[in-house]
């Protein structure tokens, strides 16, 4: 069901996790992956950065500010940067507890017992639970983590994670994605993600050449989706995975458009457009 170009009318689309089931529980907390397992993902998407004493944590932010209450816990580090804390400091957070607030309506007491969670955490959660659900990993700010891919490659070799069917990265780093090709399996997919800004009005077929020739999908921002885009792409042999769809709208259109896959908080209503089809 996972990673396949171009099927006929009625195909699978690939559910991918954004953050976990992050619509329903706080993002990067082994609370939102726990939901997202549940609804049936076909991916957990798990953005990392490293912390001061080397550690891969799942994180989207580069600081920790917005999803823990780190400036009450520690006022005086602004700007509370990701890299300028070790993992002992980082798990004496709360990472649950802004989510209760901003969300009253998906609020649980449970959540304000959420930590950021290492990689090493989220593999050990993932194969206890015995799910087919696979990893699709970012590296966040690679430039800023020096060996951030050797890292990130040998822990998921040392978990029997590097294979096929258990693993995709993704990168908005062109650079990142090309050090991950040469430490990975050739059947392991690489994603290039795009912001709108980095792709609207270039010419599309210099674009998708060029990517084919180091990665095996494209990962656009759902805004600048066309048919002609999808269209090349599969021409290309590319995958593309569209981010972040959330409504069930959004959704029709995209698949409409012949995507392969979408990232969405909200993994239940593409599960079930999936039963409809
Ligand atoms: O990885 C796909 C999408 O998540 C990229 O945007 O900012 O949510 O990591 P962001
Ligand atoms: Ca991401």
């Amino acid at each position: 069901t996972q990673l396949s170009a171009a099927h006929p009318d009625g195909k699978h689309i690939d559910v991918i996790a954004h953050r976990g089931a992050s619509g329903y529980a706080p993002e990067h907390t082994l609370a939102a992956y726990k939901k997202a397992l549940e609804m049936k993902a076909d991916y957990i998407e798990l953005d990392l950065h490293m912390t001061k004493d080397g550690e891969l944590v799942a994180i989207h932010d580069a600081t920790l500010a917005r999803t823990t209450n780190v400036e009450q816990v520690y006022p005086n580090r602004a700007p509370w940067r990701v890299k300028d804390f070790t993992l002992a400091e980082i798990k004496r957070l709360d990472a649950g507890s802004w989510f209760n607030k901003k969300f009253p309506q998906y609020a649980s007491k449970q959540y304000g017992k959420e930590k950021i969670p290492t990689l090493q955490e989220v593999i050990d959660w993932l194969t206890q639970s015995k799910s087919k659900t696979a990893l699709y990993i970012e590296t966040k700010d690679p430039n800023v983590y020096s060996g951030m891919e050797e890292k990130l490659v040998g822990i998921l070799k040392k978990n029997g994670y590097l294979q096929k069917g258990k693993v995709i990265f993704q990168s908005f780093s062109e650079t990142s994605l090309r050090k991950l090709k040469g430490l990975v399996p050739p059947n392991i997919p690489l994603i290039q993600l795009y912001s709108a800004s980095t792709i609207r009005n270039k010419p599309i077929d210099h674009i998708l050449r060029h990517v084919s020739s180091y990665a095996d999908g494209i990962s656009p921002e759902q805004t600048i989706v066309t048919r002609k885009l999808v269209t090349k792409a599969h021409q290309y042999h590319l995958v593309i995975h569209p981010y972040t769809v959330n409504t069930t709208e959004e959704m029709r259109r995209q698949i409409a458009l012949g995507v392969d896959g979408l990232f969405t908080d909200y993994p239940d209503r593409l599960v079930k457009m999936n039963k409809k089809q």
